[in-house]
């Protein structure tokens, strides 16, 4: 039946291959797997196929080695203080514990990290919440950010569709060494003040200006530069490192670094009854089934990759746009500029969920029941929102705007109108088996990593 039906051409359109690969998938499950959620057919057919290692693009060792200390060296931010790692860090389940960081000129790792004291302050807070980077290197990972503004797509002839257009060089070997090209040129994140570093202000010139400025100060260091000779053959001298070289070496190590596919929920998808407990078998019956939870939260990686406006309670600075210069954060829609994608943000995947809070693409929510009870009833949950679970370091400045957006009446009603999900009642037993369930999606590998967090990097500046 698989092949009879993918073998017929007129299923030419792209959403109607996805319609029925999904499809099949589930099939497939209904045919051939034991794993039993006790829900009828109904919900157990949308449970997906366990995850396979050739499910995961391929990797090169040493690349992933050197990409690893790269990720964790603050040489690559423009005043030398602040790393990839600082913000997706292996001791906070890949991001930074809180609701919207500090970039550029923060102290210190996680919850406690703060502000500087004397010295020039962040222009703003890090407007949304950063990502968990399990799994980004299996092959169904196409888009990435809240806002999908980095894909894969062939629109500009180098393999991508990013913010950088056709500025972005060919050569990048997958979406997580695309994405790596951002962050270094973002002014909030890690290049800071145009008048502070030669980074920033190239950033000023074009955003290509920045990247052979960032490979120059590799290729200065001697350790790296050894490193890099051995890890790629088409780099003979110092001259040879490129920005590519760096992000595909970071891309390799977010890849292979964070496979998540050894959760409890992962044995129980391989056939062993006995991985989930009562509870949490109970839980993923709602999430595959009356809770419909599996509608967005689809497949092995929990997420379909689209985007739905779930009006989550706005703060903080926004992504304001040029034309639209007071704070708000229109989500998909400031990428795609249609209306119809206001407020939309990625269904996040949630492997290992439990482990990634605060929640929501700005951190709105402190507990896993809090952001259930958001998706049940969003208008309701507004009404309820306690602005005291954010996590945010503290800050006088930046905290008399904080709440401006919660603030606006007008750009409230404007998000309230725009909703993608209907309410649904739930009992508080029912919520917490959803809530036992997501745990369930805690791989305790996938966290240690599997090279873990260097001791040291090659610059001989302090890790975080
Ligand atoms: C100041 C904190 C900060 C730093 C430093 C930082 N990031 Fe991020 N990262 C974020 C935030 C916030 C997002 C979400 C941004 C958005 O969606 O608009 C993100 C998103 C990502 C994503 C997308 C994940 C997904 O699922 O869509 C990847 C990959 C990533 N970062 C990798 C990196 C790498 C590699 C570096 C270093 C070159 C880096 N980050 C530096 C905060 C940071
Ligand atoms: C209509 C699609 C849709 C449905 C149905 C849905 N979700 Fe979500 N979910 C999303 C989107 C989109 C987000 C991110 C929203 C945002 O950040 O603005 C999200 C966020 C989450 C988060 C926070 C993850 C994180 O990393 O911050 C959790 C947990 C979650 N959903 C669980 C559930 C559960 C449990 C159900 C079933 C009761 C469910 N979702 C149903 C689309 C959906």
């Amino acid at each position: 039946m698989t092949v009879k039906l993918a073998g017929v051409k007129f299923w030419g359109s792209r959403y109607m291959k996805r319609a029925v690969s999904v499809f099949l998938a589930g099939a497939a499950v209904l045919f051939t797997v034991q794993p039993s959620i006790g829900a009828g057919a109904s919900a157990q057919q949308y449970l997906p196929n366990p995850i396979k290692q050739v499910d995961y693009l391929p990797f090169d060792k040493k690349r992933a080695a050197l990409g690893r200390l790269l990720f964790y060296d603050k040489v690559l931010s423009g005043n030398r203080n602040i790393a990839c790692g600082t913000c997706h860090s292996h001791e906070h389940a890949t991001t930074d514990g809180l609701s919207l960081g500090i970039g550029e000129g923060g102290i210190g790792l996680g919850p406690k990290r703060r502000f500087p004291e004397g010295r020039a302050m962040p222009q703003k807070r890090v407007p949304r919440n950063a990502n968990a980077l399990f799994n980004l290197g299996h092959k169904d990972f196409r888009v990435l950010f809240h806002d999908g503004r980095a894909s894969v797509a062939d629109t500009y002839g180098n393999g991508f569709n990013t913010p950088a257009e056709e500025w972005l060089p060919k050569g990048l070997s997958s979406i997580a060494a695309a994405q790596t090209m951002f962050p270094i040129t973002s002014r909030t994140e890690m290049a800071g003040d145009p008048a502070e570093n030669e980074i920033a202000a190239s950033r000023r010139e074009r955003i290509d200006h920045v990247w052979p400025r960032i490979a120059k100060r590799v290729a200065a260091i001697s350790e790296y530069r050894s490193l890099f000779g051995e890890t790629y053959p088409d780099i003979a001298g110092p001259g040879d490192i490129k920005m590519i070289h760096i992000a595909n070496a970071i891309g390799d190590f977010i890849n292979s670094e964070w496979r998540s596919s050894n959760a409890p929920f992962d044995r129980f998808l391989t056939g062993d009854q006995t991985a989930l407990t009562q509870k949490q078998r109970a839980g993923a019956a709602l999430f595959y089934g009356k809770a419909q939870c599996s509608t967005c939260h689809s497949g092995a990686l929990l997420t379909d990759q689209k985007f739905h406006a779930l009006a989550l309670p706005p703060f903080g600075p926004g992504r304001t746009r040029v034309f639209d210069p007071y704070p708000r954060d229109v989500g998909r829609m400031g990428e795609t500029d249609q209306i119809t994608d206001a407020y939309r943000f990625r269904t996040p995947s949630l492997r290992n969920v439990a482990k990634t809070g605060p929640w929501g693409h700005n951190g709105a929510y402190a507990t896993l029941k809090g952001i259930i009870d958001h998706h049940l009833n969003p208008l309701e949950a507004l009404q309820r929102w306690d602005r005291k679970q954010v996590i945010l370091p503290a800050n006088a400045k930046f905290e008399q705007t904080d709440f401006a957006i919660w603030d606006d009446t007008r750009e409230m009603k404007r998000l309230q109108r725009h909703i993608d999900i209907k309410p649904l009642a739930l009992s508080n037993k029912e919520i917490a088996e959803l809530v036992a369930f997501l745990h369930s999606l805690t791989d305790k590998q996938a966290l240690a990593g599997r090279l873990g967090k260097p001791l040291n990097v090659p610059s001989g500046l302090p890790i975080d």
